[in-house]
């Protein structure tokens, strides 16, 4: 799966786990810095989530439980390795569902200690930003992030793997958030991303057209929204336009279409140029996408089309590796272990928790 080829003689094994919300997932990758193979990958997503609309964290700690075992010992199967052979064991600890955090942060814990390795904790969100280097050669420092996911909007300059500079986030909704929520209100099922852009594939635009939240002209660097998002307005929109379309009936397919096509073509304008401005003021030449939104093929090349006259390449990781997973723990976790960092046996989780590495202080401007 990985472009490169590891030296196999000074290779770290790491096993990776990530537990942070719905999916529980094991992976073993193999390498040393950027040179990183992919062994296994094992995700097994918690579909019962679906008929209740979003995720239950009490049922999201339940099935990681039960899950944990099998999706680790198929990992390492699939990967032909053993405890023995393990240099590490990687484990999400934040930020997420902390129930569903500690399942993961206990297993990885006793695992290691039992097999004599150390534990390495790595932040769910810096797992993303490695996510696509598994697959992309190229997609490694310096870069502009846009990490866009059910829980999460971030828009980083990475310098260097541990130099990360967050330039803006939501001030709301999350991305994906805002597309669950828009799928919501059009009747669509949940998650609701893949069925809002399957729709807004189909329909055409200029039926409706909503205003680009916190994107106006005479934004500059240094100014508190150049970078930040904000969807909470544009949902409003949304359930404006459906009120009014729908009337006292049903809402036709052509409206709901309509809709759809139109809150994905500003939320899409919206993280587009945030991003181009991030790529021009930092003067990067690669854009990495990562988290599931990172999936819409719409938002990907609507980013190709606006940053490649700026210079920039745009990486996108497959779907596997956008959603949560543990082989992009694992990646972050071998980083950390090449650095000698090591996780005592008290490791906790947390809802919340800050990005290791930010750098200090407001974006430079240029
Ligand atoms: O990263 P992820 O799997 O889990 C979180 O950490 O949240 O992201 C899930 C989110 C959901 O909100 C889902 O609707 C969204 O990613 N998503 C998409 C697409 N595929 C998944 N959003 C837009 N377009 C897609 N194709
Ligand atoms: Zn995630």
């Amino acid at each position: 799966m990985s472009s490169t080829s590891p030296a196999v003689d000074d290779a770290t094994r790491i096993l990776g786990i990530e537990t942070s919300c719905d999916e529980t997932s094991a992976a073993v990758i193999e390498g040393s810095g950027d040179a990183v193979a992919l062994r296994s990958l094992v995700i097994l997503s918690q579909d019962v989530h679906r008929v209740f609309g979003g995720v239950v964290p009490e049922i999201a700690s339940r099935a990681h439980l039960t899950s944990v075992v099998p999706v680790v010992d198929r990992a390492l199967r699939e990967a032909d390795a053993d405890l023995a052979g393990l240099d590490a064991v990687a484990v999400t600890n934040g930020p997420g569902l902390v129930g569903a955090l500690l399942v993961g942060v206990s297993f990885g814990k006793a695992l290691a200690f039992g097999a004599g390795v150390p534990t390495v904790a790595v932040h769910h969100m810096e797992g993303h930003l490695f996510a696509t280097a598994l697959e992309h050669q190229d997609a490694v420092p310096p870069f502009t992030a846009l990490l866009v996911s059910g829980g999460h909007t971030m828009l980083l300059d990475v310098e260097a793997w541990g130099r990360y500079r967050l330039l803006g986030g939501t001030r709301d909704d999350a991305a994906g958030e805002a597309f669950d929520k828009v799928a919501k209100l059009l009747g669509l099922p949940y998650p609701g991303g893949p069925h809002v852009e399957r729709l807004a594939a189909i329909s055409e635009s200029g039926q409706y057209r909503f205003a680009r939240p916190m994107l106006r002209r005479d934004q500059a660097p240094g100014d508190a929204d150049y970078y930040d998002v904000s969807f909470s307005g544009l949902k409003t929109a949304v359930l404006g336009a459906v009120r009014g379309t729908r009337g006292d009936g049903q809402l036709s397919d052509a409206d709901r279409g309509a809709i759809a096509r139109a809150f994905q073509d500003a939320l899409v304008e919206t993280l587009v140029e945030k991003t181009a401005r991030a790529v021009t003021q930092f003067g990067r030449e690669r854009v990495v996408l990562g988290g599931g939104v990172a999936c819409n093929r719409t938002l990907a090349a609507a980013m190709e089309r606006r940053v490649g006259p700026l210079g920039a390449r745009v990486f996108a990781p497959s779907a596997r590796l956008a959603t949560d997973n543990a082989a992009m723990i694992a990646r972050a976790g071998l980083f950390h272990f090449e650095r000698g960092e090591r996780a005592a046996l008290d490791l906790n989780a947390y809802a919340s928790l800050t990005i290791p590495g930010l750098v200090a202080g407001a974006p430079r401007v240029a």
